[in-house]
Order: structure tokens, then sequence, then C-alpha cells
């Protein structure tokens, strides 16, 4: 298919599209390479747009678009929506996403994006959710039910945007059985609210047997999400503290000012949550799609991997401690001497924060079947990082 790859109304390149394959087979010609995804910017060398390189990479980012290949029961998923691979259903709805503007318009057609957008336009979800996120799930009936931004979802955990009163939230279940990362999801929107970190809000809800969260989209329109994997693609890869001093400069030189302070929230929270999950993905920027102006740091989000969740067993407590910054994987203990000035932090904020999470743990014990230990292991684990916490600022 000859096609252009467009952000939001502007034509970036054009190029043929193998979709039976999913790469992109040549490259015509670069309209406006500015507009291109941020890492695929920085593979064109200006010259030769067949650079092997560079198609490579666009395919790889294109592919990278759809329901990664290590989501949680994929195959069961690709099986109740009748597909065989998850990069069909790039070409179901032009490949279009609720956390960027980027979509393929085929040659021959005079579609635009007010026409086709997933901000503007509502999508069928009900068969998606069900396939997606259900433990009993007929395959799917509808053609509509393919043509919705959860064709381009990114993670490993089940998941499906909905509308609720005009608003795109996205849905979160747990890893396989485990039924945790809802709960620690609305832990450190709670903890961010009291610090006042920027986050996204993350509430709880019930899908038919299951707790999940519940998240509005931080995009709109205007903006795309650009995560630190593809800032730091072309800069220089230390594997120590350099990594994210150059980072932070490299957004404040973008003209994010604010972006230590935030960068520090972000690992101040996962230091009190434990979570071993803030690979590079997991964070990032948000950039104006028109202006491609940096606006922000995004607000914080995905925090479902904390508290020890991989390590817990009912007869004794394995406390990994480790978390992740930028390339290394590093203590907690560690990681949160980046902080600066602690004292800015006021830790009284948090006083009862573990009644608060027990009360919620046992709000919907009935429905997860956690047992009383863990909830109680789970309020002491985090008792201790608050109380680690404290001493830190009360010493520093
Ligand atoms: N609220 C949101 N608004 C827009 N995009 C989001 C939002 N939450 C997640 N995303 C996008 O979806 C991807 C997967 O979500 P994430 O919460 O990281 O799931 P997982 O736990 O499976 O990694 C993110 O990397 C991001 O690109
Ligand atoms: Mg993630």
């Amino acid at each position: 298919m000859k096609c252009i790859l467009m952000n939001k109304n502007t034509e970036v390149l054009m190029a043929e599209y193998d979709s039976g394959l999913g790469v992109f087979t040549k490259i015509y010609d670069v309209y406006n390479i500015d507009y291109a995804p941020y890492i695929i910017k920085s593979f064109y060398n200006g010259t030769d747009v067949n650079d092997t390189s560079f198609r490579t990479n666009l395919s790889d980012w294109f592919r990278g678009r759809g329901i990664p290949s290590w989501r949680d029961k994929l195959d069961l998923l690709l099986h109740r929506l009748d597909i065989s691979v998850s990069s069909e259903l790039l070409d179901k709805s032009f490949g279009l996403s609720l956390s960027d503007q980027y979509w393929l318009k085929p040659i021959d057609s005079d579609i635009l994006y007010d026409d086709i957008n997933f901000f503007d336009h509502d999508f069928d979800y009900s068969e998606f959710l069900e396939a997606s996120l259900s433990r009993n799930s007929k395959t799917i009936t509808k053609e509509e039910s393919l043509k919705t931004p959860n064709n381009t979802t990114d993670g490993m955990l089940k998941k499906a945007w909905i509308i609720e009163d005009g608003t795109r939230y996205l849905l979160k279940g747990g890893y396989k059985n485990e039924v945790l990362q809802p709960f620690n999801e609305a832990l450190a929107s709670e903890i961010c609210k009291r610090l006042g970190f920027d986050h996204v809000e993350y509430t709880l809800d019930t899908y038919k047997d299951m707790v999940v969260s519940k998240c509005p989209c931080f995009i709109n329109k205007d903006t795309e999400l650009i995560t630190a994997y593809q800032i730091r693609n072309d800069m220089k890869r230390h594997d120590n503290v350099e990594d994210y001093e150059e980072y932070i400069k490299k957004l404040e030189n973008n003209g994010i000012k604010d972006a230590r302070n935030k960068m520090e929230n972000m690992f101040i929270l996962d230091f009190l949550i434990m979570n071993e999950d803030r690979h590079l993905n997991n964070f990032g920027i948000i950039r104006n799609v028109n202006t491609l102006k940096w606006l922000d740091v995004t607000p914080i989000f995905d925090n479902g991997m904390a508290l020890n969740v991989d390590y817990y067993s009912e007869g004794e407590v394995a406390i990994s401690g480790q978390g992740r910054f930028f390339y290394e994987e590093k203590p907690f203990d560690e990681i949160i001497k980046v902080v600066k000035d602690l004292k800015r932090i006021d830790i009284n904020k948090l006083k009862d924060l573990p009644e608060w999470f027990d009360e919620l743990l046992h709000k919907y014990q009935n429905i997860t079947k956690m047992s009383d230990k863990r909830i109680n292991l789970l309020c002491v684990l985090l008792n201790r990082q608050i109380n680690k916490l404290k001493s830190l600022i009360e010493n520093s």
C-alpha cells in the first residue's frame, strides 16, 4: 500500500507499506522530517531516503505501535479477535492511537485526521474489552470492534481503552492471576495527591469478576507522548548517573524548566512503593504536535509493579529492594540519593497512609481473595518505606 505517514495533519513521508509483512519496503520521499516520530528523526541522515537503517527503524517503530508480543495472554486475545498477529490490527484503524497523532493515509484516499481520530470519534470497545479482560469471552463478531485505539497500546498488562461520558479511560488488569497491580496504581495516585506530584489519576473499578485500574488519557489532539527511551536513543550511554543528568539537561534545554523536580518526584514515589518497573518507556515528555514545542514531563504513570508484587509467598518475606534507574538496576536506597533536597517533602502528609491502603485492600477482598496476611504484609512494607524516607529527610 502506497501511503503517507501523517502526524495529525502534517505529511511526514511517503512510503510503501506491506501490511502482510508489517514493514515499509520503500520510502519515496520525505516531506517533513521534523514531524516524524522523535526516534525516527534521529535515524534520518538528511540525504538518502532509502537508507536501509532509516527504513528498518521506521518499520520497527511502526510495528512497535502494535500490541507487543509479551502482552499477557496475547495468544488468547488474538484468537478471540480472530487474527493471527497483532500487526494485522494496525491496518484496521490507520494505526491511530490515543498516545500520539501518527497515522497512515492511503495515497488514493482524501480522508482527514478530523474524520477518523479517536479523540473526537467514539469507538466500539465492548468486544475488545471483553476479549482482553474477561476470563471467558467469545470470538468477536463485529468488524467495528477492530477499529479502536486498542490496536495500538503498549505494555505487558491486559488493558483496554473505554469511553465514559466522553472521556477516554485506560483500564488495566493484573498480570496473570496477580491482583495487586491495580491497587498499587491507586496507592501511587494517593501518594502523589498528598505530596503534590503531577500524576495520572488511577482509580479502582470492577470489570466482571476482576478489579482493574482506570485512568484518563493524558494526551489530547494537540499532544504526543515521547518516551525517555526515544529521547535517550541518540544520546551517549554511560550506565551511571550521567544518563540521568544528561537527560535532565536535554529536557531543560528544550524548555522544560522543572524537569529535575519532576523526575525527583517520580523517584521518590518509586522509593515509597518500591516500584521495580521504571524503565525508559514508563516516563517521558509531552510534545505539542502542531508546534513541536516540548511542553512538560509526563505525569507519573504505570506504577503497578510495586510492593514486591513478584516476590510474594505466604510463608516468607523476600524483599527485592531493586529499582530501575535509566539503564541500571539499583537499590532504591541508592536511587533516592539523586534527590537534591529531600526536606521539600512533607512526610507528615503520609501519616495514615498504611491504614488507608489497608482499608482499600480490605474493601475489595471479597473479589480479590487476598489473604489478611498478605494485606498486612503490604502495609508493613509501605510503612517501612515511609519510615525510611522520614529518617532520610531528617538526616539530610
Ligand atoms: N493515561 C494514558 N494516556 C495516554 N497514554 C497512556 C496512558 N496510560 C498508558 N498509556 C500508554 O500506554 C502504554 C502502556 O501503558 P502502561 O500503563 O505503561 O501499561 P503496562 O503496565 O502494561 O506497561 C504506555 O507506555 C503509554 O504509551
Ligand atoms: Mg508500561
